[in-house]
């Protein structure tokens, strides 16, 4: 029933990890100026977005002196092309899957129709060619992104190198002012030979995190700064489980925007915690200090109770490089109002547990295995929905909805619950091991919705479950 998967293979252990050839013996070069990401083209006019998109298998020299490695891309490219529309465009994209399998393109976090939205229900067959095609609506301004969603295989085509970014642009942006960059954080894991390796049990059960986390395909890259720059970075955590702590301790940096878009005001930060799924706009202005590193790092962050090893070390992601001095860009004080979301008309629990037990129903959601057949939950388009997302399991899941953003109300800690301190659009939130969030959302649109971990081997495992709004 789950395609590509040896359910006699998942269990604990860290197998994997010792059967992993080390980074530095594969000789991937690192240290490289930052890409930037290749835009797919548009061949629409004014207020139009119409372009292609071919899934297939594509060999890129990676490791020199080794054979080329074998991806599967969009376009040929990794990442795939960044898709650059505005708010209230009509968008027509042709897929054509060109792999050996089923696949469906999801746009991760925008509200679009839900036969328009790649659900694992309406999958594009080898050979097969579809249209996906909606509206951007007005304040729909945000960095999504776009990736495979098709039954049990969702997890090896994200990580053979399937996904790309999606970011809709406001004409009133009020930091349209500042230069972009845009950084799309994945992970790779390489076997010996330079291929990208086959999930092995750890994976299937802690998740898949490989020797690599690259920024735009590549291996710690060097991004550009002045002393006193302000630059907007766009920050996608493209990986398919690693939990991202990031900092960036010699600069100054603000919060100023989360998965659905500017938040209402900027927020000074010290570390970002950025799950499978998640993305972040932050404002970053270079203060360059002896003493501190001038890096992007992620730092040590554990997973939860009953997990293996996993990273205690801090990873250097991209140096940050000096580049003279500039006069520091104003950063407006107010960016974008956002309202509360009023009482809930629906409450609901969403019990996120684990059943090592059961090999083949492993993760589960209130206690089932993902059934596309099934509807998990009905609810009606329009209406306020509370959810309390509670873990009773050991180690972290990232909680995503597909069709809509939520506002995150509250969270427990150790149990005890605290009030969230701004409000802020998300399509992902970490559900750390044990704890509960409780969010509110309305589906503004009706149709077959999937919840999920995004945790892309979980997700692939059964924990996904069905929201079915009716209009
Ligand atoms: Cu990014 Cu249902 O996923
Ligand atoms: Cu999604
Ligand atoms: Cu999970």
């Amino acid at each position: 029933d789950m395609p590509g998967m040896d359910h006699a293979a998942m269990g604990h252990g860290a197998g994997d990890v010792a059967s992993m050839p080390a980074a530095d013996s594969l000789g991937l070069p690192r240290g490289l100026p930052l890409s930037s990401l290749s835009r797919l083209q548009n061949h629409g006019g004014a207020g139009r977005l119409v372009g292609q998109l071919a899934a297939a298998p594509v060999k890129l020299p990676l490791l020199p002196g080794k054979p080329a490695t074998t991806f599967w891309a969009y376009n040929g490219q990794i990442p795939g092309p960044a898709i650059v529309a505005w708010e209230g465009d009509a968008v027509s994209l042709q897929f054509t899957n060109q792999l050996s399998q089923p696949s469906t393109i999801h746009w991760h976090g925008m509200p679009v129709p839900a036969t328009q939205d790649g659900n694992p229900h309406d999958p594009v067959l080898p050979g097969q060619t579809r249209d996906y095609q909606f509206r951007l609506p007005a304040d729909s301004a945000a960095s999504y992104w776009y990736h495979p969603h098709p039954h049990g295989y969702t997890g090896q085509q994200a990580y053979m190198g399937l996904a790309g970014v999606f970011v809709v642009k406001s004409r009133h942006d009020p930091l349209a002012h500042l230069p972009e960059q845009w950084l799309v954080l994945s992970d790779l894991k390489l076997d010996a030979q330079g291929q990208i390796a086959a999930n092995g049990a750890a994976d299937q059960h802690d998740g898949r995190e490989g020797q690599f986390v690259l920024i735009n395909g590549g291996w710690q890259p060097v991004i550009g700064l002045a002393e006193g720059e302000r630059q907007r970075w766009r920050i996608w955590n493209a990986c398919s489980a690693r939990i991202l702590k990031l900092a960036l301790p010699a600069h100054d940096v603000q919060l100023v925007g989360t998965d659905g878009g500017l938040i209402a005001t900027p927020r000074g930060i010290d570390t970002l915690l950025l799950s499978p799924g998640e993305r972040a706009e932050i404002v970053i202005t270079g203060r360059f200090a002896a003493g501190k590193a001038s890096a992007l790092q992620a730092l040590p962050y554990h997973r939860g109770k009953a997990m293996g090893p996993e990273q205690s070390t801090t990873l250097t992601l991209a140096t940050i490089s000096r580049t003279g001095s500039k006069a520091t860009a104003e950063l407006p004080t107010t960016l974008r109002p956002i309202a509360g979301l009023g009482a809930p008309a629906v409450k609901r629990v969403v019990e996120f547990s684990e059943n090592m037990a059961d090999p083949s129903a492993m993760f589960l959601i209130n206690g089932k295995k993902f059934d596309m057949n099934r509807v998990d939950f009905s609810g009606k388009v329009g209406q306020v929905e509370e959810w309390d997302i509670v873990s009773q399991a050991h180690m972290d899941h990232p909680f995503h909805i597909h069709g809509t953003q939520f506002q995150v109300l509250a969270r427990t800690d150790d149990g005890v619950w605290q009030d969230e301190p701004f409000l802020a659009w998300r399509d992902v939130v970490n559900i750390p091991a044990g704890e509960t969030v409780r969010l509110r959302f309305v589906q503004h649109l009706p149709g077959l919705r999937m919840f999920h971990c995004h945790i892309l081997e979980h997700e692939d495992a059964g924990m996904m479950a069905t929201l079915d709004v009716q209009a």
